[in-house]
């Protein structure tokens, strides 16, 4: 790793495991949690990693979040609908309390970290007993001492976001399919995008560190494992000592059955990491590439740095090497000064694109982001109304996906049983898509082949071969 990212020393970790000790012998202290989660994979994880941390303080986890001694919310602030969800649910526990007055109410993650917010919880949200950033987590054990012994309330926001926690516990929620971060923070600064102000500068765990957990994952049988980073692509170029190309293979020479990874960037995609791709089987045959727009002069306002060309070019040189992938897409409409034509260029990308499915989102201002004060914002009916035909074009393209694979025999790897029952199973194939079929609990954890037969709006449908 490199000199400006500290990894936080493992007498740190150990002084937090003393405060863990302590609080697990507290008399009276909060004995169960629950834990609401917002956003991303990423903070998905981040929820894994809290919870392994409160067992290790002795705490179990509470079916029903009413019933809970701890309540913690794991925030997002990507977008003004996902932050305003976050608030209202921590105010709505406010008049929970009124029945259980010794729960302990929580806020962390990205909206913490969110430039005033931290004031802001301490002036307008004096019922949340605790909160912290994404970068201080490790922490807990010593914060949650202090919430329950001192009865005081603990805000906290780290000084240094350039640390890199290692040896905390996780709580993983899945023994089938794993989560392993390779890297945190962004250095891209798209121009909409309040992800660098509040994950931090990009720093890349040491690949020895990945490849142990790897490992780890293995050996319990774990038949998944998705690599996660905000642009997975630039691994190795903020500290970490091996390119991402050149990670994924070691990652996939341990024989993990799947690996697959999360985010791309379209300007990092290099030839050196389709052909890891290619000449490994057990990484999936799926490839999230976010685009955000067809247009050229909105993808150089948003900084996206590559062109709808460019794009297009690297998306051929995917299919040209893996015919058979499967590619998804963000985009966003609406975002200042986009015109007509802009939309339009979005719209015949989508087409050009055939993405199996599509995140679609409508602009949504960041205070502090470069794009919050460009000129051209547009008003809220345009932004619906491309919203919707942006939703209509890609409906076509998934349609088509999943025509062309009626027929087909893909792998499954089962997870669930479907929402129908316990008739039903429901899992992904390698392209990402669900899959659900006929089955029994007794196939969740397997890889299946499936014969697709029918495809419904978002989901396929099939059966086990040799049983039709
Ligand atoms: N690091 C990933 C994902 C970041 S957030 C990447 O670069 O692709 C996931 C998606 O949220 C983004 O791809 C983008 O489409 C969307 N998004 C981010 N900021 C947004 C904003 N201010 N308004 C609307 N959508 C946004
Ligand atoms: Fe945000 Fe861009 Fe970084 Fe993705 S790459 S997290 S969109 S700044
Ligand atoms: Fe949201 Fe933070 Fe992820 S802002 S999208 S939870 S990185």
């Amino acid at each position: 790793m490199s000199d400006s990212i500290i990894r936080i020393p493992e007498e740190e970790i150990r002084r937090q495991q003393g405060f863990a000790d302590a609080f697990a012998a507290l008399p009276g202290r909060p004995e169960t949690y629950y834990i609401v989660t917002y956003g991303c994979q990423m903070n998905a994880h981040d929820s894994e990693k809290l919870a392994g941390i409160l067992e290790s303080m002795g705490m179990r986890p509470a079916g029903d979040k009413r019933e809970a001694d701890l309540v913690m919310h794991n925030t997002c602030c990507i977008r003004d609908n996902a932050e305003r969800k976050a608030l209202g649910n921590v105010t709505w526990l406010k008049e929970v309390r009124r029945e259980r007055p010794q729960m302990l109410i929580g806020v962390c993650g990205c909206m913490v970290q969110e430039p005033g917010m931290a004031e802001k919880l301490l002036k307008q949200y004096p019922f949340v007993d605790i909160a912290f950033g994404t970068g201080n987590m490790h922490e807990v054990p010593e914060m949650l001492c202090r919430v329950v012994t001192e009865r005081k309330r603990v805000v906290s926001v780290p000084q240094n976001e350039s640390t890199v926690a290692e040896g905390l516990p996780i709580r993983r929620q899945s023994d089938i399919q794993a989560y392993l971060t390779i890297m945190y923070g962004c250095n891209n600064y798209c121009t909409y995008c309040i992800v660098p102000y509040v994950r931090g500068r990009e720093r890349s765990r040491a690949s020895s560190d990945i490849l142990r957990e790897a490992e780890v994952l293995r050996n319990s049988g774990v038949r998944e494992v998705m690599l996660l980073g905000q642009n997975v692509n630039s691994y190795g170029a903020s500290g970490g000592d091996m390119t991402f190309p050149q990670l994924l293979d070691h990652v996939a020479a341990l024989g993990i059955p799947r690996i697959r990874f999360m985010t791309s960037h379209p300007k990092d995609l290099s030839d050196e990491l389709i052909r890891v791709m290619a000449d490994r089987p057990n990484i999936m045959r799926h490839f999230h590439l976010p685009v955000q727009s067809g247009s050229n002069a909105i993808l150089k306002a948003m900084n996206r740095r590559y062109t709808r060309e460019k794009y297009l070019e690297r998306l051929s040189a995917l299919r040209a090497a893996m015919p058979d992938i499967g590619v998804t897409s963000d985009l966003i409409v609406a975002f200042p000064g986009e015109t007509d034509g802009d939309f339009e260029d979005t719209l015949s990308l989508t087409a050009q694109a055939r993405y199996d499915s599509a995140f679609t989102f409508i602009y949504s201002p960041r205070t502090g982001t470069p794009a919050a004060a460009m000129p051209g914002q547009i008003p809220p009916d345009v932004a619906s109304r491309r919203i919707a035909k942006l939703i209509e074009v890609q409906e076509k393209n998934t349609a088509a996906a999943f025509e062309s694979m009626l027929g087909q025999t893909v792998n499954v790897l089962v997870t669930d049983r479907s929402r129908r029952g316990k008739d039903e199973m429901t899992g992904k194939c390698e392209r990402n898509i669900s899959v659900n079929f006929p089955g029994c609990d007794s196939d969740i954890g397997r890889i299946l082949p499936i014969r697709i037969t029918a495809a419904s709006h978002t989901t396929l449908r099939g059966e086990k071969i040799g049983t039709a």
